[in-house]
């Protein structure tokens, strides 16, 4: 599996990216307002930085308005991803962007036929939301099962893109769920970092160390 950062926090994503396990971007336009900026010069900052797809969300309603938006964030770079919502405009804007080789990560998916309808219409990912199923006391992890489990009997190219990841355990049911990748928050890259015995283990190593080093 995969490790995305899901931020717009342009330090978050070059510490991230610094650690050498991140190999792609996700944001949404809750996290663009978080960071305050304009929007194409987030955009812009993060794919000077990772070399990998790059996800900017359309927020147009209309599918007219979606791709008219998707020409122009794609024109920014060729790693550029084009974030979708799950709606029947949405579906509609999927199909033609996928005419046009735009690749687009179709969001807001928190159902196994949300994602089978994106995957036909051509979508190059989705995004199941395993948190906000948490959320309403539904396991999120099962649609990541369910979908994985479709799109591999029917041999379906779609990448599977397990988000709404809020802690270190979704990770690893993601990764044995089969996702190809996981969009992680930076805070919960840096929780999958730590465990009290490997710093319990570097300090008494360099405890042990300082007695010996200058004989
Ligand atoms: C995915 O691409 C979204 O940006 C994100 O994972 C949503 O996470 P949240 O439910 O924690 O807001």
């Amino acid at each position: 599996m995969k490790l995305f950062i899901d931020t717009a926090n342009v330090e978050e994503i070059r510490e991230a990216y610094a650690l050498g396990v991140i190999c792609g971007v996700t944001t949404n336009p809750s996290l663009i307002a978080r960071e305050g900026r304009n929007f194409a010069q987030v955009v812009r900052e993060i794919v000077s930085i990772v070399d990998g797809p790059i996800s900017a969300e359309a927020v147009s309603t209309d599918a007219p308005g979606m791709v008219s938006e998707a020409v122009e964030l794609s024109a920014i770079h060729p790693n550029i991803v084009i974030k979708i919502p799950m709606t029947a405009e949405g579906l509609k804007a999927t199909k033609i962007l996928a005419g046009k080789k735009i690749r687009t990560n179709v969001t807001l998916i928190f159902s196994a036929n949300q994602a089978l309808l994106a995957a036909r219409a051509g979508a190059a990912y989705v995004s199941p939301f395993v948190g906000r199923l948490d959320d309403i006391s539904q396991d999120g992890m099962d649609l990541v099962y369910d979908i994985m489990e479709i799109f591999d009997r029917h041999q379906l190219p779609t990448q599977v893109i397990a988000a709404s990841i809020r802690h270190p355990v979704h990770v690893t049911a993601a990764a044995r769920a089969g996702a190809h990748i996981a969009t992680v928050p930076y805070k919960v890259i840096m929780q999958m970092i730590k465990h009290p015995l490997t710093d319990a283990g570097v300090k008494k190593f360099l405890e042990d160390w300082e007695t010996v080093k200058n004989k």
